[in-house]
C-alpha cells in the first residue's frame, strides 16, 4: 500500500485510520490519472476501485458505530449515502464523457477528506481515540 500524500487526521481507531489511508490512495490514484490526463479508461477503473472500498469501508465504519452505540449514527449513515450518491452521480457523468474532471477532483477530495477530518473525527472524540495533530 502507497501512502498517503494527502493529510488526514487519525481517529485513533487502528483499523479505520488504516482503511482511510487505503481509501486516500485510491482517492490519489484517481486524482493522479486525471493530473495526467490519462483519459477514461483509467480514469472510470480508478472511480469504480474508489466507490467500491469506499462503501466497503462506510460498512465497516458503520457496524463500529452500530457496535459503540453511537448516537449520531442515523446521520453519519446519510452523509455515507451522500458520499456514495455523488460518486455514483459523477460515475454517470464520466459515462456520458462530459467534462467533469476537474469538477470531480476538487469535490472528491473536498467529500472524502473533509467527512473524515470532521464527521468521522467526531466520532473518534466520542469514543475517546481521536489522535492529536501531527504537527511534525
Ligand atoms: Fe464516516
Amino acid at each position: 500500500m502507497t501512502t498517503a500524500e494527502i493529510e488526514f487526521k487519525k481517529t485513533g481507531i487502528p483499523a479505520i485510520d488504516e482503511q482511510h489511508a487505503q481509501l486516500v490512495s485510491y482517492l490519489e490514484r484517481l486524482l493522479m490519472w486525471i493530473s495526467k490526463g490519462h483519459g477514461f479508461a483509467a480514469t472510470f477503473d480508478a472511480l469504480e476501485s474508489l466507490s467500491s472500498y469506499t462503501r466497503t469501508h462506510f460498512e465497516f465504519e458503520e457496524q463500529h458505530m452500530r457496535d459503540h452505540q453511537y448516537p449520531k449514527l442515523a446521520a453519519h449513515i446519510e452523509l455515507h449515502q451522500s458520499i456514495i450518491s455523488g460518486l455514483a452521480g459523477l460515475k454517470a457523468e464520466l459515462e456520458c464523457a462530459k467534462d467533469v474532471e476537474e469538477d470531480l477532483a476538487g469535490m472528491l477530495r473536498l467529500w472524502i477528506v473533509k467527512h473524515i477530518d470532521l464527521e468521522d473525527m467526531e466520532y473518534a472524540v466520542f469514543l475517546g481515540t481521536a489522535q492529536p495533530a501531527d504537527c511534525g
